[in-house]
């Protein structure tokens, strides 16, 4: 067998984002050994970059609010196709996770009373966001490492997974090596936790950064045998950065419009009134996307080709109190004072609703051994996901994973390990390693541009077939990579097993997109506009024996009468409540 280090633990947790620590730490509170490893430095992974903040009902501000409501807005602007068991779990549950993340040192924005603060966010009934500045995200995994550190749980950092290990559908672990020296590691447990994010950065609009978000999490997920849900639905954010051309796509967050900022054409006009005359800027994700879209294609953008986005009304004291990071973003980048000048912005890919398929209490995926929680799964927001929600998501479905995994291995007598499986997962690595005529990065950058272009914010069936004969092509070239770790060292070899999770995720999120022959939430297609009950499905892809990705109709789980009861007896007054009662 290969050289490798043995690292063993009672739970290994893939990725040191929210959702991978706050499982981490569930885990050891309740007496087992905890291991986590993620390719990023800890400081500095996904959950860094989520800015405006994390839904809660408190009612602090708002007294009206309620968890009803909040579940009632949840699966009303999630077009059916949100799970209500995890909606329902969110709803109740975050609450009381985000007063403890708050205490943990996460210190959110008070109020005079010393409660926690709470803004406006789109389509949220009541102001239920709690935030720091625009800092949320970075708050949050600051207070959670902190924590961490203090119950002594170890994160591995630089560690690339290239595979679950499974026998006989049992997860007993991860084959790693390390970004930096190529030194492999297996890593052994009685239960793994698969906190590895999305696929967004796999658009060439991406507010994720370079080598994040890539879809090795759904890579990693399909080669063990679990299966994904509705991959076609994708969050894009109507406010990207637009220029410079390296930040474009950059998140410009959504409270920018929670404090007040309105959106306005090239033309001058104030446009959302034509779109969402009521919630105007406030209104959903997908709504506000694609009125930035609309515009923008139909010849009303800037000059350099997004919409305005206009805070310069509101004070400079607010501004920087508010909306700190945006304001240093714009004066750092582009010299531009965002207290007296708009900013320019539009769509980019944002997040990934579809995912792994989880069992909505305990996010157990199907395959013994293993869970998975965060932007992995799929099922919580639908077709279209509430700003906010997403942090609320990873702490508490990384707490309920954490304490699923722990429970898991407080239960075993025996573990399961297999010499075979290792071996196999080295074998795959030493695949890697070779002279070839390709490189990684170019090829994963035409990716980025067939997706755009052919799967991006509109589809339709001509653009999707042919992305996916590009991606085709794309695949038999990614047979031919050139990386030889002597010379350039290992970072080739990441690249390397990215550019297929990339290549995967995007064929099954091209598959359901060409599956899905309607229009709702996010995935909107011109050649069948409207919003069709007969899609009211989940389209669900699997590798089959013969590794080739299969996808097929699931119908939806039926709605409880007592959940169904908080949707008729809610006050949202949204058009599409009829529709999801039907
Ligand atoms: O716009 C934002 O601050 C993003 C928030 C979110 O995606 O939940």
């Amino acid at each position: 067998m290969n050289p490798h280090t043995t690292n063993i633990s009672n739970v290994l947790v893939i990725g040191s984002g929210g959702s991978g620590l706050r499982a981490a730490i569930e885990a050891k509170k309740a007496g087992v050994e905890v291991t986590v490893i993620g390719k990023r430095q800890k400081e500095d992974v996904h959950t860094v970059l989520a800015a405006g903040g994390i839904n809660a009902a408190l009612g602090n501000v708002d007294e009206q609010d309620s968890w009803q409501q909040h579940y009632a807005d949840t699966m009303i602007e999630g077009y059916g196709l949100s799970e209500p068991r995890m909606v329902e779990l969110m709803a109740r549950e975050s609450p009381e996770l985000v007063k403890e993340i708050d205490e943990w040192g996460a210190n959110f924005a008070k109020l005079k009373n010393g409660k926690l603060d709470q803004r406006f966010f789109g389509a949220h009934t009541y102001r239920r966001t709690c935030y720091s500045g625009d800092y949320t995200g970075r708050s949050i995994l600051f207070a959670l490492i902190k924590k961490a550190e203090s119950l002594q749980i170890p994160i591995h950092d630089s560690q690339y997974v290239t595979e679950l290990l499974v026998h006989e559908d049992i997860c007993f672990g991860a084959m790693t090596f390390n970004i930096k020296n190529g030194e492999r590691t297996v890593f052994l447990a009685d239960s793994v936790i698969l906190c590895a994010g999305g696929h967004t950065r796999i658009w060439r609009k991406s507010s994720s950064r370079r080598n994040e978000n890539t879809g090795d999490g759904y890579y990693l997920g399909l080669k063990a045998g679990c299966t994904l849900t509705d991959m076609e639905l994708v969050q894009f954010h109507p406010t990207g950065m637009v220029i410079p051309e390296e930040m474009a796509g950059a998140l410009v967050t959504e409270a920018v419009r929670g404090e007040g900022g309105y959106l306005i054409n090239g033309s001058g006009e104030r446009f959302m009134n034509k779109y969402d005359p009521d919630r105007m800027e406030l209104s959903t994700r997908d709504r506000v996307a694609m009125a930035n879209y609309t515009e923008i294609m139909e010849g009303r953008s800037t000059k350099n080709g997004g919409v305005y986005l206009d805070i310069s009304h509101k004070s400079k004291d607010l501004i920087i109190k508010k909306l700190p990071r945006m304001y240093r973003q714009f004066l750092d980048v582009l010299m531009i004072d965002i207290s007296k000048e708009p900013m320019e912005v539009a769509p980019t890919a944002h997040y990934s609703m579809g995912g792994i398929m989880v069992h909505p209490d305990d996010h157990f995926t199907g395959i013994e051994g293993l869970y998975a929680a965060g932007e992995v799964t799929g099922g919580l927001h639908g077709a279209n996901r509430l700003g906010g929600n997403s942090l609320a998501e990873i702490l508490i479905f990384g707490k309920r994973a954490g304490s699923a995994a722990a429970e898991r291995s407080m239960n075993m007598d025996v573990s399961y390990r297999s010499r075979k499986a290792i071996q196999n997962a080295h074998d795959k690595i030493d695949s890697f390693l070779k002279v070839g005529e390709e490189v990684a990065r170019p090829l994963q950058r035409e990716l980025r541009n067939i997706m755009w272009n052919n799967c991006g914010v509109v589809r339709d069936e001509e653009k999707l077939v042919n992305g996916l004969s590009k991606i085709n092509d794309l695949e038999m070239a990614a047979k031919n990579l050139d990386v030889r770790p002597d010379s350039e060292g290992f970072e080739d070899l990441m690249l390397a097993f990215d550019l297929d999770g990339s290549l995967l995720s995007a064929r099954a999120t091209i598959l359901g997109a060409i599956e899905r022959k309607e229009s709702r939430g996010s995935h909107q297609r011109t050649d069948f506009p409207e919003l069709d009950d007969k899609f009211k499905v989940n389209f669900i892809s699997k590798l089959n024996t013969s590794n080739q990705l299969e996808i097929f109709k699931k119908e939806l789980e039926p709605i409880s009468p007592e959940l169904r009861d908080i949707i008729e007896t809610t006050d949202n007054i949204k058009d599409f409540k009829g529709k999801l009662l039907e």
